[in-house]
């Protein structure tokens, strides 16, 4: 037997929920913990075994709960920390974890440090935030753009500095050189796996360790200067994500993953090598990437080819394979749908059988699956007419730079938002065909895509041809053979611009994936090989011809 380096959480499957949006229980058009426990049977049923919640700690809410004001309490639109105890424990007790959100690259400028920060320059906690002197011309002290548009940097009348906000102005970003403030980091991820939690999903963690303060590189508009560089691995992240490991992480069974941006398979085994202590695993944005959907957000051209997300993919599968390990995304908090972006919405055929597809693909990959919620129910973008009913903080402050400073049209910016924006997956979760899919019985804090009396929960659970069966199915199977956990994976027809096949193997069982991207028929003759294999799972009913596949078809077999 091949010795592979087994655990939990390479075993698990991941579900996300963005709380606000996910089931509302008292009728103020609010998701929140209770509403989180009313589906905890469904969330079972499905097959996932890790929770994973977006920030739920107390917050002004500039970014939805990515701005914390305090690290240790509940957000009042959630519920209290009695809500939050109850749901933990009901969570273990349907034989579920459950990973919090670590947002702690940055707090919210409500948070008390920053208040008292800001109060004089001899306070304190003056050096728990990178505060600057104003540029000779008392401008900004360089030209970064901040992730959410404008400058990164805010003057502070009060004390005749700036300080350092990488996002919103009301999310200032920690000074992690300062060792009393990782002390607090450290004590408050403590008190939360003291309370019996199971992990941290990191938010921008390859951000905490600044290189330095230089003009960076100026955009394509000219306006700012990327701090990409000095911003990201800087020269302590390392370090202190090991301190982290050794004060915090390595005293609990728990797992993490970092939101990394820039990383590559190379940087990845640094922060998630098995022998580094520092994470488990990290988030890469190569991937979403692959159509500029990163680099070029806001440009309303977004083509993407078959063949570099297989070179994307394949990259990481074998630059981790027996290193470090990968997590398996389309879609999250921050990404449009997937059955949008990859697959095809043409009509419900499609969309349900390259919803499908898309899941087979990348979910019998090796690494950890994180499924968004709805995902497994193939929701869709929603159309935004306009800017108005957007609520998205990075959306808005684009939408007005792009549009007032940099002279770009509506119909462009909106053409990108349509295919990009962060706000496809934030609206209310489907749950059934009544008002408001069943999500609030009073008004929703942010509109529904109005297709849920097609697509929701409550029409899928009983269906045995629906999108959520087969994410069931297709779960039960990842979890029935190691192959799909541990197995090498082997790419085929790399120049492919239509089919993605590869291979898993483990000791003598090989397993065969194949998936057809287009919506026509395509002939596949690899799949002669293996006619007489074990046909593992399809999202076809009927077998279809010999040699080829119908359209979005996905077969799995066995050999
Ligand atoms: C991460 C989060 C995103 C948030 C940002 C700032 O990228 O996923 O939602 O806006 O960090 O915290
Ligand atoms: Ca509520």
């Amino acid at each position: 037997m091949e010795s592979v380096h087994p655990a939990w959480w390479k075993e698990a499957v991941v579900y996300q929920i963005y709380p606000r949006s996910f089931k509302d229980s008292n009728g103020d058009g609010i998701g929140d913990l209770n509403g989180i426990r009313e589906k905890l049977d469904y969330l079972k049923d499905l097959g996932v075994d890790v929770l994973w919640l977006n920030p739920i700690y107390q917050s002004p809410n500039v970014d939805n709960g990515y701005d914390i004001s305090d690290y240790r309490d509940i957000m009042t639109d959630f519920g209290t920390m009695a809500d939050f105890d109850a749901l933990l424990a009901d969570v273990h007790a349907h034989g579920l974890k459950l990973i919090m959100d670590l947002v702690v690259n940055h707090s919210s400028d409500q948070h008390p440090w920053f208040i008292e920060s800001r109060s004089s320059r001899d306070n304190p906690k003056r050096d728990y935030y990178i505060w600057k002197d104003p540029a000779p011309d008392g401008g900004a002290p360089n030209n970064w753009r901040s992730c959410f548009s404008g400058s990164a940097w805010k003057y502070d009348e009060k004390t005749g500095q700036y300080y350092l906000h990488l996002f919103a102005e009301g999310q200032p970003d920690l000074n992690w050189e300062n060792p009393e403030v990782r002390d607090q980091v450290f004590d408050m991820m403590n008190f939360w796996f003291q309370k019996g939690i199971d992990g941290f999903r990191m938010d921008v963690i390859s951000m905490i360790s600044k290189a330095g303060y230089a003009d960076g590189p100026l955009c394509a508009d000219g306006l700012y200067g990327d701090y990409t560089d000095q911003c990201t691995n800087g020269p302590r992240v390392h370090e202190y994500l090991q301190e982290m490991n050794r004060r915090v992480l390595s005293h609990y069974d728990c797992m993490t993953v970092g939101e990394n941006a820039n990383v590559n398979p190379e940087l990845a085994c640094l922060y998630a090598g098995e022998d580094r202590h520092e994470l488990n695993m990290v988030f890469q944005f190569e991937l979403m990437d692959v159509d500029g959907g990163e680099s070029r957000k806001w440009e309303p051209e977004h083509p993407w080819k078959l063949t570099d997300i297989k070179k994307i993919q394949t990259r990481w599968q074998t630059g981790l394979d027996g290193k470090a390990w990968n997590s398996l995304y389309w879609n999250n908090h921050d990404q449009p749908r997937v059955v949008s972006r990859f697959g095809c919405t043409k009509d419900e055929e499609s969309r349900v059988r390259s919803a499908k597809m898309l899941a087979v693909c990348l979910y019998l990959m090796q690494g950890t699956p994180y499924i968004y919620q709805g995902e497994e129910l193939g929701m869709t973008n929603k159309h935004f007419d306009s800017i108005d009913p957007i609520n998205d903080v990075m959306t808005r402050n684009a939408y007005f730079e792009k549009t007032q400073r940099c002279g770009e049209s509506v119909a462009d910016f909106m053409k990108a938002a349509n295919y990009i924006s962060r706000e496809h997956t934030r609206t209310p979760m489907h749950w059934d065909d009544t008002a408001n899919a069943g999500f609030t019985t009073g008004t929703p804090w942010i509109p529904l895509n109005p297709n849920y009396p097609q697509i929701n929960a409550a029409k899928q659970v009983g269906d045995p041809d629906s999108v959520y069966s087969f994410y069931r199915r297709l779960l039960a199977l990842r979890k029935s053979d190691k192959t799909f956990v541990y197995g090498h994976y082997a790419l085929l027809l790399p120049d492919d611009e239509e089919i993605y096949a590869y291979t898993r193997t483990l000791n003598d069982e090989q397993i065969l994936v194949v998936c057809n991207f287009t919506d026509h028929d395509v002939p596949c003759p690899l799949l002669n090989d293996w006619q007489n294999t074990e046909l593992l799972i399809s999202n076809y009913n009927t077998p279809g011809n010999p040699g080829s596949l119908r359209p979005f078809e996905a077969v799995v077999y066995r050999k």
